[in-house]
């Protein structure tokens, strides 16, 4: 089994793992709004036993357990959307990036409300099961739906900045509660874009390869300490490059 067979094999069974306790597993707060379950952690047990059986050498950092870079890295995040997911309500996944050298090459992510595995490695394209993705063609952004994460890592007034600009841009807003799904709809040409502020790399690392080979863009998010510590994000397509990287004030080139 190469990565690309492991990543979308973990990644779903991960998912049906977590979908057991649906609404039902126990919360407990790791910070204002950041909410952990326990299913949380024993799925990122599971994810990590399932990589080290089959690549013992790679490099893992989970949103729990965290973990140190190398060469070849996986980024997984266990539960994405955990409030959503907490609360029984039906937008959460389970997100399975892998990297090379700081290159994402390969990501998975899977929905388990709907059963649906989105997937891409570099060069293969961006997959939903067995449907090819493509970023949304549209230049208007005046019909344009944009998501904007959000998450208290970063100030109120920053995030409603961002939402003003994005508004007044002419764009409509939506904030439904996983980075990784919101990259996913990038990619399934569902929104036109998705912005945050602050984001984690194992929220993002495997969007990012469904945006770019759905045939979309997305700034530099591994320069600088990205990988560890974070960074803002841009994921649009071509048409939009300019006008959401100034808006956003996000580079980003097409
Ligand atoms: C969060 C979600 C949210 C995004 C935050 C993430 P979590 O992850 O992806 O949509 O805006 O930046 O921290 O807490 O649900 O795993
Ligand atoms: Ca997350």
């Amino acid at each position: 089994m190469d990565r690309y067979d492991l990543a979308r094999a973990v990644a779903r069974d991960a998912g049906k793992l977590a979908h057991r306790a649906f609404g039902t597993s126990a919360t407990k707060m790791k910070g204002r709004h950041d909410v952990v379950t326990e299913m949380d952690r024993e799925v990122e047990r599971f994810i990590r036993a399932a990589i080290c059986a089959r690549y013992p050498g790679d490099a893992i950092i989970g949103e729990e357990e965290g973990g140190g870079a190398g060469d070849r890295l996986w980024l997984i995040d266990p539960i994405d959307g955990t409030a959503n997911y907490a609360r029984g309500l039906p937008r959460y996944c389970v997100s399975v990036g892998y990297l090379e050298r700081g290159v994402p090459l390969v990501g998975a992510i899977y929905d388990p409300s709907h059963d649906w595995l989105y997937a891409a490695a570099r060069g293969e394209g961006a997959w939903r099961d067995g449907e090819r993705l493509s970023v949304s063609p549209s230049a208007e952004i005046d019909a344009a739906v944009v998501e904007c994460g959000w998450s208290t890592r970063r100030p109120t007034a920053a995030y409603v900045d961002l939402l003003a600009r994005v508004m007044e841009a002419g764009a409509a807003i939506r904030r439904a509660g996983s980075g990784a799904l919101g990259l996913a709809d990038v990619a399934a040409g569902k929104v036109e874009a998705y912005v945050e502020l602050h984001i984690n790399a194992w929220d993002c690392a495997a969007g990012i390869v469904l945006v770019r080979e759905a045939g979309g863009f997305t700034n530099d998010f591994f320069a600088g300490d990205g990988l560890r510590a974070g960074n803002p994000l841009l994921a649009t397509n071509a048409a939009l490059c300019a006008k959401l990287a100034a808006v956003s004030g996000i580079p980003i080139t097409s």
